[in-house]
């Protein structure tokens, strides 16, 4: 006879013992895990966060009705987990991933665990493709590739945000899945964003976590873990590459602090917990380029962190340095003088994703950082002194040229293709001559130009990704051509 096995799913119910702010005091739960979801009667929603010898914590994630103490729970004993699918691409979703914007509910396809672990070294591969930003300073000089963590990291409006929303435009068409998990910020900012994504049409490829400072701290905490699932299905299911933009976690860290005090867990520095590291870092794991017997897909993460007055050897900043592939530091000094994006190359390092820039990208912008640091000693020796010798004069008016070359407007990210016209045209001398104030000008019409004049080199450059002799002759003449149509 077939033996017939019945499948129980187990649970277990407990008691409200006590509730203060989000954390509800349950009594009975005996056999239940960090993580696990819990459920109120009048629909409200729990995470376990903690123990102690009488009872289990709980973090309250959704309201759905009042929770008060003698309240009966019960937990399915499984870890939490948010449905995950095709569906999310394009809406805006709550911290548990359910919709936020008003539209038809999610369903999902797929489960995925919240707090997923991280794949492991077997998993994964050395990065193989550069990530495409969008802003010429990262592309040229602190080149990313898919599948990095890269930090975003500077003082209150300095243009953090931007970066990361430049990021998202340069992913247009090209199947990168874009999820942007806004943590703490003000409604406002995230209203910001969100403009960004109608004007350009991300939502065919994007969409939104969100948990702004009016959502509660049980979402606020959630929200960047609910994020990486579902960009880790869009990975593992289908293979896509995946941006995940945390805005920011400064914010979260803050969260957390909140929620540590509230569960009465002992303070350390600066007033955080001491798994303050390991909440972050634990996060930031998930991203990676997967091995091509798992689909090959990767997740980039982008995390933003907020410093006062440029410090960035606070706690958190300190660690969230030492947990990711590198930073883009924005300087607020920059930002005042005008030097759009804010980017202060001497702080600013990407460890990995030079490996895997454009080689036509690496051959022209080689040495640039270190010309455009040289300059701006130089500017500031040269500032003092009436009249420079014509050596220094030339050497100034090329500074100059690279520094109007390396600004660009907010929402205008610039393709790869276009920035090594730019700097072979640089290169080249076509900037010379030229008044910085007219620069931005020149650039924009030597990209009309060349693309229409020598669209085959462009896509000749797209497909091979480096300036063949043959490609350099062709900018040449056309260069050419503009001197002689520009003077
Ligand atoms: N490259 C740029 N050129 C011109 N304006 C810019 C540029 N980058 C950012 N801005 C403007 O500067 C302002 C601040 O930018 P952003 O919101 O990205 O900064 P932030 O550091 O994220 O600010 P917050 O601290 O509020 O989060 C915005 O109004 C934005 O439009
Ligand atoms: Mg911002």
């Amino acid at each position: 006879m077939a033996l017939k096995i019945n499948i129980v799913q187990l649970k277990e119910s407990g008691v409200v013992v006590e509730v203060k702010q989000d954390i509800a005091h349950i009594n009975g739960l005996s056999n239940c895990m960090n993580g696990q979801l819990v459920q109120f009667p009048a629909g409200s929603e729990g995470v376990i966060v903690g123990f102690n010898e009488d009872y289990a914590l709980v973090l309250l994630v959704h309201e759905g009705g009042p929770v008060k103490p003698g309240d009966k729970v019960t937990s399915s004993l499984e870890t939490f987990s948010i449905p995950v699918g095709n569906e999310f691409i394009g809406r805006t979703v709550n911290a548990l991933g359910k919709a936020a914007d008003g539209g038809p509910t999610i369903h999902g396809e797929k489960k995925y665990p919240i707090f997923g672990t991280a794949p492991s070294v077997l998993d994964r591969i050395p990065l193989t493709e550069v990530f495409a930003s969008g802003t010429k300073i990262v592309d040229m000089m602190i080149p990313l590739g898919k599948g990095q963590r890269e930090l975003i990291i500077g003082d209150r409006m300095t243009g953090k945000t931007t970066i990361a929303t430049d990021a998202i435009l340069t992913q247009k068409n090209t199947g990168v899945i874009c999820i942007y998990c806004c943590i703490g910020k003000a409604e406002a900012s995230l209203q910001k964003v969100m403009e960004i994504f109608n004007e350009n049409d991300v939502w065919k490829y994007g969409l939104i976590v969100s948990a702004t400072a009016s959502d509660s701290m049980g979402q606020q905490y959630l929200a960047p873990y609910v994020a990486t699932s579902i960009g880790e299905y869009f990975m593992y299911e289908h293979g896509k590459d995946v941006l995940v933009v945390f805005d920011d976690l400064t914010k979260h860290a803050w969260t957390y602090r909140q929620m540590s005090l509230l569960l009465e867990r002992s303070p350390g520095r600066d007033a955080y917990p001491g798994d303050i590291f390991y909440l972050h870092s634990q996060l930031v794991e998930r991203a990676c380029k997967l091995s091509p017997q798992l689909g090959g897909g990767s997740m980039t993460h982008l995390p933003i962190i907020e410093t006062l007055q440029g410090d960035v050897t606070g706690y958190i900043p300190s660690n969230t340095i030492s947990m990711t592939d590198g930073q883009i530091y924005m300087n607020s000094a920059l930002f005042g003088e005008g030097f759009k994006p804010a980017i202060d190359l001497g702080l600013s390092v990407s460890r990995i994703g030079s490996k895997v820039q454009w080689p036509a990208v690496k051959e022209l912008s080689g040495m640039l950082r270190l010309e455009y640091v040289k300059f701006k000693e130089l500017q500031k020796l040269t500032r003092v002194k009436a009249g420079v010798s014509e050596d220094v004069e030339r050497r100034l008016n090329k500074g100059l040229a690279v520094q109007e070359l390396l600004k660009q407007l907010n929402s205008r990210p610039v393709p790869m293709e276009e920035q090594v016209v730019l700097l072979y045209a640089f290169r080249q001398g076509v900037l010379e001559g030229h008044r910085p104030e007219d620069i931005r000008g020149v650039l924009d019409a030597i990209i009309k130009r060349v693309k229409l004049d020598k669209p085959e080199v462009v896509e000749e450059l797209i497909k091979v990704k480096e300036l063949t002799v043959a490609m350099k002759e062709a900018l040449d003449e056309e260069f050419a051509r503009f001197r002689h149509t520009a003077v």
